[in-house]
């Protein structure tokens, strides 16, 4: 298609969406559903990190702390069942939603005993298993495992699928996608975004919203950076009765295995600081498969199927950037880092209410850019060569 011809249909777009991973299809999908007529763009569906996560939905496992990021965690995850079912009625998709609860083994008791780690509440169920009930809870776990939490709250998406429901979806809803461009500069006047630069030319909208991930720094003078994550998936023996199997995700120090319902088991992830730098490693694959057979020893002998890696989008404090922006056309929803899957839902409908209603929710304060803009990578978006007058 020429520039000339997505000049004119850019025109008549209420809402650019920058960005095709979970958080913008997700957000299109959501403001489409309000009203608004949307546009995606997309640099690469293919290498977001909605492809490459666990799909764990795991506040809890995590251990992220009690305030505002945990808060928005244990929101989007009680929304995950009503919102997995919408878009599966949608798009007749199954999405692999299941609410199969995360065992977080320990090697040693110690400062983990009972009670004192993490306190339950009826939004956050929690268990503390001594090393008989944990292998009864999962047989097959490793020796030296001396008993661990159970979040029976927490449990799991499967992403790709999710991938496709997604796009069928925004496509359904009557969302344009444009895919394979890359956003070279917004254009700005004064406090308004007036347009989008891009390898396949200019975009016009009344609203923008940033939602590019990993990449948003290339975009905005905002302190988003690629955090490499190595995976792999192994394949467990199914319909043998003498197997032992999994069936809830096992959540380590530096390692998970999510079991899909099929038998495929997702090992992840590294956690590199080495920018956009591609490709699976020796090491990398070396610590996932020890850090996999060092908690369950029984998937050693399992055929390995696939191997693969994605960039998560962190942030200094490892909570994301959601909200208003310096300008007053302009939304940010970038810098999900380990939790995106989990807070599409939230995300999606925060920012759809902010940019249809106009309605500040008060759990977007703590994560306005401003908390930021001393960080290293944050630069003065009046000085910023992503950002053309
Ligand atoms: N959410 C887990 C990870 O990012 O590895």
């Amino acid at each position: 298609m020429q520039a000339q011809g997505m000049l004119e249909m850019s025109l008549s777009t209420d809402v650019l969406v920058i960005g095709g991973g979970a958080i913008g299809l997700a957000t299109a999908l959501e403001l489409a559903g309000q009203g608004a007529k949307v546009t995606v763009l997309s640099r690469n569906f293919a290498e977001a990190a909605l492809h490459a996560a666990a799909g764990m939905l795991a506040p809890q496992a995590e251990g992220l702390p009690p305030g505002p990021m945990l808060d928005l965690c244990l929101g989007s995850r009680s929304l995950y069942p009503a919102w997995i079912e919408r878009l599966e009625i949608l798009t007749g998709i199954d999405c692999g939603y299941w609410n199969c609860g995360i065992l977080a083994p320990v090697f040693s008791a110690g400062s983990d005993s009972p009670s004192e780690k993490f306190s339950a509440t009826s939004a956050t169920p929690s268990l503390w298993l001594d090393s008989n009930s944990i292998r009864q809870q999962q047989p097959g776990l490793n020796q030296q495992i001396t008993g661990g939490w159970w979040f029976p709250a927490d449990g799991q998406v499967d992403n790709r699928r999710l991938a496709k429901a997604l796009r069928v979806a925004v496509e359904q809803v009557g969302v344009t996608i444009h895919e394979n461009l890359i956003v070279q500069a917004l254009q700005c006047s004064g406090q308004q975004i007036t347009g989008v630069s891009t390898t396949a030319g200019e975009w016009q909208a009344a609203t923008y919203v940033l939602a590019t991930g990993a990449w948003s720094g290339q975009i905005l003078p905002i302190p988003v950076v690629p955090r490499k994550g190595q995976m792999l998936s192994v394949q467990m023996p199914l319909g043998d009765e003498t197997t032992q199997s999994l069936h809830q995700v096992i959540f380590g120090d530096r390692t998970y295995l999510v079991p899909r319902r099929d038998g495929q088991v997702i090992v992840g992830a590294t956690s590199e600081p080495v920018g956009f730098s591609p490709g699976n490693t020796p090491e990398g694959m070396r610590s996932l498969l020890e850090g996999a057979i060092n908690l369950y020893p029984p998937l050693r002998d399992w055929p390995i199927q696939e191997c693969w890696w994605g960039f998560r989008p962190a942030t200094p404090d490892e909570w994301p950037i959601l909200g208003p922006s310096p300008y007053q056309n302009l939304v940010l929803a970038t810098g999900h880092y380990r939790n995106g899957i989990l807070l599409t839902p939230i995300t999606a409908r925060l920012i759809a209410d902010l940019i249809v209603h106009k309605k500040h929710d008060p759990l977007l304060e703590d994560f306005h850019w401003s908390r930021l803009e001393a960080q290293p990578g944050a630069s003065n978006f009046e000085t910023s060569a992503a950002l053309r007058k």
